[in-house]
């Protein structure tokens, strides 16, 4: 079995960086840090005031502060810098739902429309600091809304379009936003989202919102509140071109972005300006091996980490063709991707190793109908990529001669922290490779104790701070000290299991707490079990994983039913299912529900999770001490009945 893959001759000695080149930048970045990145921050932004001190930070206070005293317009990077010698090039080429609908947004056309929006969010009254909720079809305008926000100093907080009116209303009630921007509709594939019906659900709970301004996608009939609602056709129509963009703090609010955790309800991850845009820009240069005249693809969705910093941020702020794509893999059929890479001539895809799967589960026939020839490197994220599909995509849609970059990080992160490079990077399948410029990862044991060497399996933490990582969880820095720096101490954690092999590469093994990794949408297990509960039936719900052959992760969910399980089957799945799907969304509905007796419990009433775990993996034996259960025997009916559920 062929374990590595050196680098593609076609591109050895072509790209941005040689492997001796990684080895002499990142030991610059790890022995002399505050050099390393005052040198980055001149080369990738356009800063309006200098920094008096590069990084100041307590990872036990968790206070981290990047470029301090400095001052940027996050907007103007991304947008009116390049207008002097790229005016004319396409920032956005939007591929729409049907193929070959098509809108293209030069950076003159872009700088236009977020002059004008920024206008229309200041007459609604929104100020610098002011919250801004973005629940949108993909569409241009998202991007639009995000940048037009930054342009004014007013923090976007972007909720994915396949959220429930319940979580959107919670959403904007935990950042009380002033304004939300919607559409009217979303068309995904054969389907169509109600969206402005959803969102004015959410909004009948949500009086923090003032004004609602809807994008309108599609001609259905749409009911607008007087006095509340706007098209935005309307008030763009309205709105001036000129806006001036001021000058923020490095460190002002640029976004907040909701993540599941272990516990309660989502958290509103905060990002700030100066060090996020830094961090996104510089590895969207490096990891891709991005050049000025590239199409570069990345196939997420603008509601999730890898939207807001590698279809919008990154890529702007060093002046891309990025494209954005509104339909699913698999419409009008699953060669979606490769018809729009061909189309389009893209050099650069990214996107999820879920979807991979779900292509490639279609045969080589379909990506080998099309050349393909335009491709050089090719991304993943989300979760980690099994062999398979890793050579899947590597043959039959890199064929042989384009970098693959499996990047590892995570939505805290910002950006990319461990990733190879192209053309410096010898790769292997299912390894996220080696740590970015800058970045320390270190393997911890259980009692917080660093694992030295190679060959070596821990919990993954982050021992010194980058420019892109989170400043703190909006309004509660109290759970961002609790969920990242106090299980081990002086170190950032990042909730990963991961092994480094004897070339120390790292290799991601998933997530030790209580988040699963669901088709690359991260979920809580907490959040999903109280849904469920929610319906009415069930009395105690525990969720755990379990392997999906798509989804990577799918959701195992063991219920005691509320009347002793007298009433059962099908009618009481069918009430969990809807519950999850009302207050959580349709992305969290369980993969399969198991009818129990009872959970099995320790005497103090905790839930031994290992248990559930491996009965959802199929294995009904190795439980290893089950004395401590208030009811042993409960292991055994659960185990049972789990042979007997249908897969
Ligand atoms: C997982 C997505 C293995 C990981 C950008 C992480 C990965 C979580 C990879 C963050 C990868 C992301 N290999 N696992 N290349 N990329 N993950 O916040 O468990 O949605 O902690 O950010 O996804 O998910 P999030």
């Amino acid at each position: 079995m062929q374990t590595t893959f050196e680098v593609p001759s076609n591109l050895r000695g072509s790209t941005y960086i040689s492997t001796e080149l990684y080895q002499r930048m990142y030991r610059h970045s790890i022995e002399e840090p505050l050099a390393f990145w005052e040198q980055q921050a001149h080369e990738f932004i356009s800063w309006r005031k200098p920094w008096r001190s590069v990084l100041e930070f307590d990872y036990h206070k968790a206070k981290i502060a990047w470029f301090l005293g400095a001052e940027l317009n996050v907007c103007e990077n991304c947008v009116d810098r390049h207008l002097v010698t790229r005016a004319n090039k396409t920032a956005i080429l939007w591929e729409g739902n049907e193929p070959g609908e098509v809108r293209k947004l030069s950076y003159a056309d872009l700088h236009r429309e977020v002059c004008k929006f920024a206008n229309v969010l200041k007459s609604r009254g929104v100020k610098a600091g002011d919250r801004v909720a973005i629940y949108m079809p993909m569409v241009p305008e998202v991007a639009v809304a995000m940048l037009a926000c930054a342009r004014i100093g007013a923090v976007h907080s972007v909720i994915f379009g396949g959220f429930s009116a319940e979580s959107v209303r919670d959403r904007i009630l935990d950042s009380q936003c002033k304004v939300l921007v919607t559409g009217n509709e979303i068309v995904r594939g054969p389907k169509t989202i109600a969206l402005k019906q959803i969102a004015d659900e959410a909004l009948q709970q949500a009086p923090c919102v003032e004004s609602v301004v809807v994008f309108q996608r599609t001609k259905s009939p749409t009911s607008m509140q007087p006095g509340r609602d706007l098209w935005w056709h309307d008030v763009m129509a309205a709105a001036s071109a000129e806006c001036p963009a001021l000058a923020f703090d490095s460190e002002h609010p640029l976004f907040i972005l909701y993540t599941s955790g272990s516990t309660g309800k989502p958290k509103g991850v905060m990002h700030t300006s100066g060090g996020y845009l830094l961090y996104t820009a510089l590895t969207h240069k490096y990891v891709f091996d991005y050049r000025e005249n590239d199409i570069y693809f990345c196939a997420a969705d603008v509601g999730w980490v890898t939207g807001h910093s590698y279809i919008v941020y990154g890529p702007l702020a060093n002046g891309a063709t990025t494209v954005m794509f509104e339909s699913i893999p698999t419409y009008p059929n699953a060669g979606r991707y490769w018809d729009v890479i061909d189309r389009h001539q893209v050099n650069i895809f990214y996107t999820a190793p879920t979807a991979i799967r779900t292509v490639a589960k279609e045969g080589p026939e379909l990506p080998a109908k099309f050349s393909l020839a335009s491709l050089r490197v090719l991304g993943s994220v989300g979760e980690p990529i099994n062999r398979d599909a890793w050579l899947w995509y590597y043959e039959q849609v890199g064929r042989s001669r384009c970098s693959i970059v499996d990047t590892w990080w995570q939505t805290e992160t910002g950006g990319i922290l461990i990733s190879p490079l192209p053309g410096a990077t010898p790769q292997k399948p299912g390894s996220a490779t080696l740590p970015l410029f800058g970045i320390r990862p270190c393997l911890v044991d259980d009692d917080g104790k660093v694992i030295e060497g190679n060959g070596v399996k821990g919990k993954l933490c982050i021992s010194f701070p980058w420019p892109g990582q989170m400043r703190t969880v909006y309004g509660d820095h109290e759970r961002f000290v609790q969920t990242y720096f106090s299980q081990f101490p002086g170190k950032y954690f990042t909730g990963d299991g991961c092994t480094r092999d004897e070339d120390g590469y790292y290799w991601i093994t998933g997530r030790v707490d209580d988040v699963l990794n669901v088709a690359g949408h991260r979920l809580g297990t907490a959040e999903i079990e109280s849904a469920i509960v929610s319906s009415g039936v069930v009395a105690e719900a525990a969720v755990v994983g379990m392997p999906h052959e798509l989804k990577g992760i799918g959701i195992y969910a063991f219920c005691v039913l509320r009347d002793g399980g007298k009433s059962g089957g099908a009618t009481a799945e069918l009430a969990i299912k809807d519950a999850v799907r009302k207050v959580i969304s349709p992305i969290a509905t369980p993969d399969r529900i198991q009818f129990v007796p009872g959970l099995p419990k320790t005497r103090s009433g905790k839930i031994m999770r290992r248990i559930l775990r491996k009965i959802a993996n199929g294995d009904f034996e190795n439980f290893g001490d089950i004395t401590t259960l208030a009811d042993p025997s409960v292991v055994d009916e659960i185990a049972k009945g789990a042979r007997a559920v249908p897969a």
